[in-house]
């Protein structure tokens, strides 16, 4: 199970920062990859640290898969691969955190695009500039127009997006919904019919969720559903009520989308929640396509062994995240950094990485051939859909909104209480909009 595996990783990793603590030592909590077998003796004239949460089911291959051309382009630089198991970056980020307030930043870190990066990095000044980069290596050419604006502030330029990553997708098993005579449904209403279907047929749990940030992540596909892409924005842009009858129709939604997952959700990882519906055991999981990922490391066949589609409400939007790599102020090896970041936004480094992650190139100029049938429809969507910002994933509000909301969430989920949801959710927007 992938959820252990990541715990004992990150006990591991949490002695090593332990270690390091009582060692007086930097750096703390760092596994090492790469940087031998280059043919040469010397050794490594430097090393680059760089942070992340890609520790497994198909993250942590797409980070190999790029830290190999990264080896191949620096033999004489050491990759010190940091990262910290914790699906969205649940573990990493408390990590991280306190690294940066010690002092004690890594080189380059996984940042979301949008207000996670601008709001957090950006605001206390940890992160530098990289106009220079950019215009060393023409990306401006072939970066996304969406793109630039949420990962600059003031005309500068903060970070290097590797991929672009769909939240709203409804991984399914095409076995259990042809048994059950059901066929994708494109409408919340569908949707719910089919749940209904499923329960009388007797499977308990249709849906499966993992922890509480895979709720979270339910939730906005579901608000996303019931509002539109205009309304989804609007909440984000000050200009949207949260208080509206929309805005209780959505959480009714989401409350009764609710009823039909697994009661031991909080104890399950993502992984775990998309090997229930590779099992059989649930029909649907709501998730971003590293899913697609995971399942294409587990060996599964693509139509056959799980399908997919836009959550229901959702054809013809795209909601989006972007994971990008920043370069600390005082980072301990700059020029290694910089090296790093112009593999991240290589097309090269991007369709070594992005075919294995589950996500398609940030770069508008990737290989098709490399990438597999849901990627390709990924890029196809990407293109010619609506795109909207993902909330779990960084891109519409600041960290601290994000977290009043979940705190909101995670009493709704025990209370289940629209009322008082939504009355937190006014408050929220309130206190920490983003600016
Ligand atoms: C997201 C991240 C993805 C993936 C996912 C699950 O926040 O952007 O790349 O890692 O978490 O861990």
């Amino acid at each position: 199970m992938y959820r252990r595996k990541g715990l004992r990783l990150f006990a591991v990793v949490a002695a090593f920062a332990l270690i390091a603590a009582a060692c007086g030592g930097g750096g703390g909590e760092t596994t090492t990859t790469g940087g031998e077998g280059t043919g040469t003796t010397a050794a490594a004239a430097s090393e680059v640290e760089v942070f992340s949460w890609w520790t497994g089911g198909g993250e942590a291959a797409g980070l190999e898969a790029m830290i190999k051309v990264f080896n191949e382009k620096y033999p004489n630089i050491k990759f010190v691969n940091s990262a910290v198991a914790g699906g969205a970056g649940t573990n990493a980020r408390a990590v991280l955190a306190s690294r940066l307030q010690a002092n004690d930043p890594p080189d380059s870190w996984q940042g979301h695009a949008g207000w996670e990066l601008i709001g957090t990095y950006v605001a206390a000044d940890q992160i530098e500039p990289l106009n220079f980069l950019y215009d060393q290596e023409g990306w401006l050419d072939v970066m996304p127009d969406t793109l630039i604006p949420l990962i600059s502030k003031d005309g500068n330029i903060y970070s290097v997006p590797v991929n672009i990553h769909r939240a709203n997708v409804l991984w399914m098993n095409p076995t259990v919904l042809s048994d059950n005579g059901i066929s994708v449904p494109t409408t919340l209403d569908e949707f719910f019919t089919a749940l209904d279907t499923l329960k009388a047929n007797g499977m308990d749990a249709p849906l499966a969720m993992g922890e509480q940030w895979t709720s979270m992540h339910l939730l906005e596909t579901i608000m996303l559903a019931s509002l539109g892409a205009d309304g989804w924005n609007s909440l984000w842009d000050g200009t949207g009520d949260w208080s509206s009858a929309e805005v209780t129709k959505a959480l009714e939604n989401f409350a009764k989308v609710l009823d039909y997952t697994n009661s031991d959700a909080s104890a399950l990882s993502w992984q775990d929640a998309g090997q229930l519906v590779l099992d059989g055991s649930a029909a649907f999981n709501i998730m971003g396509d590293w899913q697609e990922g995971f399942f294409r490391e587990l060996g599964k066949t693509p139509k056959t062994d799980y399908d997919w589609a836009p959550v229901p409400g959702t054809p013809g939007t795209f909601q989006f995240l972007s994971d990008s790599f920043v370069l600390a102020k005082g980072a301990p090896h700059r020029d290694a950094a910089i090296a790093w970041l112009t593999v991240a936004g290589s097309r090269e480094g991007q369709d070594a990485f992005n075919p294995v992650k589950g996500s398609i190139p940030a770069r508008n100029d990737g290989d098709r051939s490399l990438y597999g049938e849901y990627l390709l429809s990924a890029m196809d969507d990407w293109a010619s859909n609506t795109v909207v910002g993902s909330l779990t994933h960084g891109v519409v509000a600041n960290d601290s909104w994000k977290s009043e909301i979940d705190t909101a969430l995670g009493l709704f989920l025990s209370n289940k209480d629209v009322a008082a949801f939504q009355d937190a959710l006014v408050a929220a927007a309130a206190a920490s909009p983003n600016q």
